[in-house]
Protein backbone atom coordinates (compact mmCIF):
# COMPACT_ATOMS: atom_id res chain seq x y z
CA UNK A 1 0.00 0.00 0.00
CA UNK A 2 1.54 3.43 -1.19
CA UNK A 3 0.57 6.51 0.42
CA UNK A 4 -2.60 8.40 -1.68
CA UNK A 5 -1.44 11.91 -1.87
CA UNK A 6 -3.01 14.79 -3.54
CA UNK A 7 -2.60 15.21 -7.05
CA UNK A 8 -2.30 11.11 -7.23
CA UNK A 9 -4.14 8.96 -9.55
CA UNK A 10 -6.99 7.66 -7.57
CA UNK A 11 -6.24 3.81 -7.76
CA UNK A 12 -8.32 1.44 -9.35
CA UNK A 13 -10.09 -1.27 -8.24
CA UNK A 14 -12.85 -3.98 -9.19
CA UNK A 15 -14.93 -4.95 -6.67
CA UNK A 16 -18.44 -6.29 -5.23
CA UNK A 17 -21.06 -3.64 -3.86
CA UNK A 18 -24.74 -3.49 -2.79
CA UNK A 19 -25.50 -3.28 -6.34
CA UNK A 20 -23.14 -5.89 -8.23
CA UNK A 21 -19.79 -5.71 -9.57
CA UNK A 22 -17.94 -2.00 -9.64
CA UNK A 23 -15.05 -0.72 -11.44
CA UNK A 24 -13.74 2.57 -10.28
CA UNK A 25 -12.78 4.32 -13.13
CA UNK A 26 -16.37 2.69 -15.30
CA UNK A 27 -18.50 3.86 -12.70
CA UNK A 28 -16.81 7.25 -12.12
CA UNK A 29 -16.37 7.62 -16.52
CA UNK A 30 -16.09 11.67 -16.95
CA UNK A 31 -17.40 12.81 -13.46
CA UNK A 32 -16.23 13.34 -10.02
CA UNK A 33 -16.26 11.56 -7.75
CA UNK A 34 -16.29 10.92 -3.83
CA UNK A 35 -15.40 7.69 -2.13
CA UNK A 36 -16.19 7.55 1.92
CA UNK A 37 -15.15 4.50 3.76
CA UNK A 38 -17.68 3.94 7.09
CA UNK A 39 -16.51 2.06 9.77
CA UNK A 40 -19.33 -0.75 9.52
CA UNK A 41 -23.06 -1.53 8.89
CA UNK A 42 -26.16 -1.25 11.70
CA UNK A 43 -23.84 1.33 13.51
CA UNK A 44 -25.87 4.41 14.61
CA UNK A 45 -23.28 7.43 13.29
CA UNK A 46 -22.81 4.98 10.04
CA UNK A 47 -26.66 4.75 9.48
CA UNK A 48 -27.37 8.66 9.81
CA UNK A 49 -24.24 9.81 7.51
CA UNK A 50 -25.87 7.10 4.57
CA UNK A 51 -29.25 8.09 5.02
CA UNK A 52 -27.71 12.08 4.98
CA UNK A 53 -25.66 11.27 1.87
CA UNK A 54 -28.60 9.69 0.12
CA UNK A 55 -30.60 12.54 0.65
CA UNK A 56 -28.25 14.96 -0.73
CA UNK A 57 -27.50 12.91 -3.63
CA UNK A 58 -29.40 15.24 -5.82
CA UNK A 59 -26.81 18.00 -5.08
CA UNK A 60 -24.15 15.60 -5.72
CA UNK A 61 -25.83 14.75 -9.28
CA UNK A 62 -26.19 18.90 -9.98
CA UNK A 63 -22.43 19.08 -9.08
CA UNK A 64 -21.62 15.70 -11.32
CA UNK A 65 -20.24 13.64 -8.70
CA UNK A 66 -20.66 9.83 -8.68
CA UNK A 67 -20.97 8.63 -4.83
CA UNK A 68 -19.70 5.49 -3.55
CA UNK A 69 -19.23 3.82 -0.70
CA UNK A 70 -16.90 1.83 1.29
CA UNK A 71 -16.94 -0.56 4.07
CA UNK A 72 -15.33 -4.06 5.07
CA UNK A 73 -19.14 -5.90 5.86
CA UNK A 74 -20.48 -7.67 2.79
CA UNK A 75 -23.06 -7.42 -0.34
CA UNK A 76 -25.81 -8.70 1.99
CA UNK A 77 -25.29 -7.26 5.15
CA UNK A 78 -24.72 -3.85 2.81
CA UNK A 79 -28.45 -4.44 1.31
CA UNK A 80 -30.19 -5.60 4.49
CA UNK A 81 -28.81 -2.47 6.85
CA UNK A 82 -29.96 -0.31 3.45
CA UNK A 83 -33.17 -1.00 4.48
CA UNK A 84 -32.86 0.11 7.49
CA UNK A 85 -31.45 3.20 6.25
CA UNK A 86 -34.25 3.92 4.30
CA UNK A 87 -36.78 3.09 6.95
CA UNK A 88 -35.24 5.72 9.46
CA UNK A 89 -33.51 8.04 7.15
CA UNK A 90 -37.10 8.32 5.21
CA UNK A 91 -34.56 7.87 1.96
CA UNK A 92 -33.32 5.93 -0.40
CA UNK A 93 -29.81 4.74 -0.86
CA UNK A 94 -29.18 5.11 -4.75
CA UNK A 95 -25.57 4.74 -4.82
CA UNK A 96 -23.66 1.71 -4.12
CA UNK A 97 -21.92 0.54 -1.62
CA UNK A 98 -18.90 -1.69 -1.71
CA UNK A 99 -18.36 -4.67 0.00
CA UNK A 100 -15.00 -5.28 0.95
CA UNK A 101 -14.82 -7.77 3.17
CA UNK A 102 -11.33 -8.77 1.73
CA UNK A 103 -10.23 -5.32 2.89
CA UNK A 104 -8.53 -4.50 -0.41
CA UNK A 105 -10.10 -1.34 -1.64
CA UNK A 106 -9.42 -0.57 2.15
CA UNK A 107 -5.92 -1.27 2.29
CA UNK A 108 -5.46 0.07 -1.28
CA UNK A 109 -6.77 3.73 -0.24
CA UNK A 110 -5.24 3.47 3.51
CA UNK A 111 -8.49 3.26 5.33
CA UNK A 112 -7.72 1.42 8.07
CA UNK A 113 -5.99 2.81 10.76
CA UNK A 114 -4.89 0.44 12.84
CA UNK A 115 -4.63 2.62 16.63
CA UNK A 116 -7.92 3.61 15.75
CA UNK A 117 -9.38 0.53 14.89
CA UNK A 118 -7.08 -2.66 13.40
CA UNK A 119 -10.22 -4.03 11.60
CA UNK A 120 -12.72 -1.16 10.65
CA UNK A 121 -12.18 1.51 8.12
CA UNK A 122 -12.14 4.95 9.36
CA UNK A 123 -14.45 7.17 8.17
CA UNK A 124 -12.16 8.59 5.08
CA UNK A 125 -13.66 11.17 2.23
CA UNK A 126 -11.45 11.11 -1.89
CA UNK A 127 -12.66 13.48 -3.96
CA UNK A 128 -11.16 12.57 -7.48
CA UNK A 129 -11.49 14.90 -10.50
CA UNK A 130 -12.57 13.76 -13.75
CA UNK A 131 -8.76 13.09 -14.76
CA UNK A 132 -9.05 10.52 -11.75
CA UNK A 133 -6.63 12.64 -9.62
CA UNK A 134 -7.02 13.08 -6.26
CA UNK A 135 -8.64 16.34 -4.83
CA UNK A 136 -8.99 15.83 -1.57
CA UNK A 137 -8.34 13.23 1.00
CA UNK A 138 -10.41 14.09 4.73
CA UNK A 139 -10.20 11.25 7.42
CA UNK A 140 -12.40 11.35 10.23
CA UNK A 141 -12.73 9.33 13.68
CA UNK A 142 -15.80 6.65 13.92
CA UNK A 143 -17.08 8.54 16.69
CA UNK A 144 -17.58 11.67 14.24
CA UNK A 145 -20.42 11.71 11.80
CA UNK A 146 -19.23 14.08 8.62
CA UNK A 147 -20.85 16.83 7.67
CA UNK A 148 -22.26 16.61 4.47
CA UNK A 149 -22.66 20.64 3.65
CA UNK A 150 -18.69 20.72 4.21
CA UNK A 151 -18.77 18.20 1.42
CA UNK A 152 -20.61 19.99 -0.62
CA UNK A 153 -18.98 23.34 -0.18
CA UNK A 154 -15.44 21.82 -0.73
CA UNK A 155 -16.66 20.35 -4.08
CA UNK A 156 -17.47 23.91 -4.77
CA UNK A 157 -14.46 24.91 -4.52
CA UNK A 158 -12.50 22.14 -5.74
CA UNK A 159 -14.37 22.45 -9.25
CA UNK A 160 -14.08 26.71 -9.18
CA UNK A 161 -10.63 26.33 -8.38
CA UNK A 162 -9.64 24.14 -10.74
CA UNK A 163 -11.15 25.95 -13.93
CA UNK A 164 -11.12 29.81 -12.53
CA UNK A 165 -7.43 31.33 -11.80
CA UNK A 166 -9.16 32.03 -7.83
CA UNK A 167 -8.91 30.37 -4.41
CA UNK A 168 -10.76 30.14 -2.03
CA UNK A 169 -10.97 32.18 1.35
CA UNK A 170 -12.04 30.83 4.73
CA UNK A 171 -15.44 29.41 5.40
CA UNK A 172 -16.14 30.62 1.78
CA UNK A 173 -19.56 29.60 -0.09
CA UNK A 174 -20.82 29.42 -3.38
CA UNK A 175 -21.49 33.23 -4.53
CA UNK A 176 -18.84 34.71 -2.10
CA UNK A 177 -15.65 36.90 -2.87
CA UNK A 178 -12.96 34.95 -3.81
CA UNK A 179 -9.17 35.37 -3.71
CA UNK A 180 -7.63 35.85 -6.92
CA UNK A 181 -4.70 33.37 -7.67
CA UNK A 182 -0.89 34.68 -6.57
CA UNK A 183 0.38 33.10 -9.68
CA UNK A 184 -1.55 36.26 -11.66
CA UNK A 185 -0.71 39.77 -11.49
CA UNK A 186 -3.29 42.56 -10.19
CA UNK A 187 -3.38 43.95 -13.86
CA UNK A 188 -3.90 40.73 -15.22
CA UNK A 189 -6.29 40.02 -12.98
CA UNK A 190 -8.29 43.33 -13.82
CA UNK A 191 -8.26 41.96 -17.43
CA UNK A 192 -9.65 38.71 -16.37
CA UNK A 193 -11.81 39.18 -13.69
CA UNK A 194 -14.18 41.68 -15.63
CA UNK A 195 -16.90 42.18 -12.28
CA UNK A 196 -13.98 43.86 -10.49
CA UNK A 197 -10.68 43.13 -8.17
CA UNK A 198 -10.05 44.75 -5.03
CA UNK A 199 -6.32 44.97 -3.58
CA UNK A 200 -6.86 44.74 -0.17
CA UNK A 201 -2.68 43.81 -0.01
CA UNK A 202 -0.30 43.20 -3.37
CA UNK A 203 -0.63 39.37 -1.96
CA UNK A 204 -4.42 39.88 -1.21
CA UNK A 205 -6.94 40.61 -4.33
CA UNK A 206 -10.30 39.75 -3.91
CA UNK A 207 -12.74 39.39 -6.55
CA UNK A 208 -16.82 38.43 -6.99
CA UNK A 209 -17.35 35.23 -7.52
CA UNK A 210 -17.12 34.36 -11.05
CA UNK A 211 -19.36 31.60 -11.47
CA UNK A 212 -22.72 33.30 -9.37
C1 LIG B 1 -21.21 4.39 14.40
O1 LIG B 1 -21.40 4.45 13.19
O2 LIG B 1 -22.04 4.78 15.20
C2 LIG B 1 -19.94 3.83 14.93
C3 LIG B 1 -19.27 2.84 14.24
C4 LIG B 1 -18.11 2.30 14.77
C5 LIG B 1 -17.62 2.79 15.97
C6 LIG B 1 -18.28 3.81 16.64
C7 LIG B 1 -19.46 4.35 16.11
Amino acid sequence: MATIRLGDKAPDFTADSSMGTINLYDYLGDSWGILFSHPADFTPVCTTELGTAANFKPEFDKRNVKMLALSVDGAASHNEWIKDINEVQKTTVNFPIIADEDKKVSTLYDMIHPKADSNLTVRSVFIIAPDKSVKLILTYPASTGRNFYELLRVIDSLQLTAYHKVATPANWEHGNDVVVSPAISTDEAKEMFTKGVEEIKPYLRMTPDPTA
